[in-house]
């Protein structure tokens, strides 16, 4: 029952009805005590101006999903130095009315691999398939994180060009490099002694779709985790020839709990999290 002094938070993007993230921070709130409750909110490209402007007197803060995650930023007041470099922000605190930004999908990544594979970033050999607003996110960390090897694969090569050419300019000593998906070779070569593939394109989103890359090219030893939380045709394949393997959910309570953690400056129950997304 909300009261007068209830907190109120929300996640917006378009769509937005999928979203689990009101299950797993009601119920968060509920097994700390905290009076607070969290709403999903559809909010278009052309609402994101009001809405903004509202939730400067009625939040305290906010999750931000597609498509809003850089076109919110120009409407902010502050951004953390990780999602300025990410160029992404995908939790907002509403602070005396004013809105500061955070990322929290690369903490959420790392915590979701060294739980589920007992995989630390530090000296990993990575291969990230895609290169939209995640990965910008996901590769600036991994740098900082000190990954031994970094290869970024896209269908657009000139966006991982691009990432690559900054990520060098941000941690010189980094062994990074990018692929085109066509150019085969290329793929082989960057897939070959990865020790975690990380999916992050949106194929495999809908029914019917395939893989960005021929899943046998993934080597045996390796682990998959695909961002997307549910069974994707790479997932399904790599679980098919032994490969360790993840969905995106464990990522998706992590990047969760860290913005409870940010709001309520209290570590967030992930288990019962877990359990909420799951249900
Ligand atoms: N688990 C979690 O907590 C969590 C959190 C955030 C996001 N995600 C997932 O992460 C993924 C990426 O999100 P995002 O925000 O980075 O998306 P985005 O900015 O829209 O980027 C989409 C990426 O997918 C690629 N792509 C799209 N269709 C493709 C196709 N047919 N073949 C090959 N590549 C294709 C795009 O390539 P081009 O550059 O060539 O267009 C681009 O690299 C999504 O699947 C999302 O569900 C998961």
């Amino acid at each position: 029952m909300s009261s007068a002094s209830t907190l109120h938070f929300a996640v917006i993007g378009d769509p937005i009805g999928h979203s689990k993230s009101p299950l797993m921070h009601n119920a968060a709130f509920r097994a700390l005590g905290i009076d607070a409750d969290y709403t999903a909110v559809h909010v278009t490209r052309e609402g994101l101006p009001a809405f903004l402007e509202s939730a400067r007197n009625t939040l305290s803060g906010f999750n931000i999903t597609v498509p809003h995650k850089n076109a919110v930023i120009p409407f902010l007041d502050g951004i953390t130095p990780r999602a300025a470099l990410a160029g992404s922000v995908n939790t907002v605190s509403v602070r005396d009315g004013k809105l500061f930004g955070d990322t929290t999908d690369a903490t959420g990544l790392e915590r979701a691999v060294l739980e589920v594979f007992g995989l630390p970033l530090k000296g990993a050999n990575v291969c990230i398939l895609g290169c939209g607003g995640v990965v910008r996110a996901l590769a600036f960390h991994l740098a900082d994180a000190g990954c031994a090897r970094l290869r970024i694969l896209n269908r657009t090569a000139e966006k991982a060009i691009r990432l690559t050419d900054e990520l060098l300019k941000h941690a010189p000593a980094l062994d990074c490099g990018f692929a085109s998906l066509d150019d085969l070779p290329a793929v082989k070569n960057a897939l070959d002694g990865s020790g975690l593939v990380i999916q992050c394109t949106s194929l495999g989103l809908r029914d019917g779709d395939g893989s960005p890359v021929d899943p046998d090219l993934i080597p045996a030893s390796a682990c998959l985790f695909d961002t997307i939380y549910r069974e994707t045709d790479i997932l399904v394949r790599c679980r098919e020839r032994g490969l360790r393997v993840s969905g995106g959910l464990p990522m998706l309570v992590h990047q969760g709990a860290e913005s409870f953690r940010i709001w309520t400056g209290r570590e967030a129950p992930v288990d019962v999290m877990r359990a909420a997304a799951a249900s």
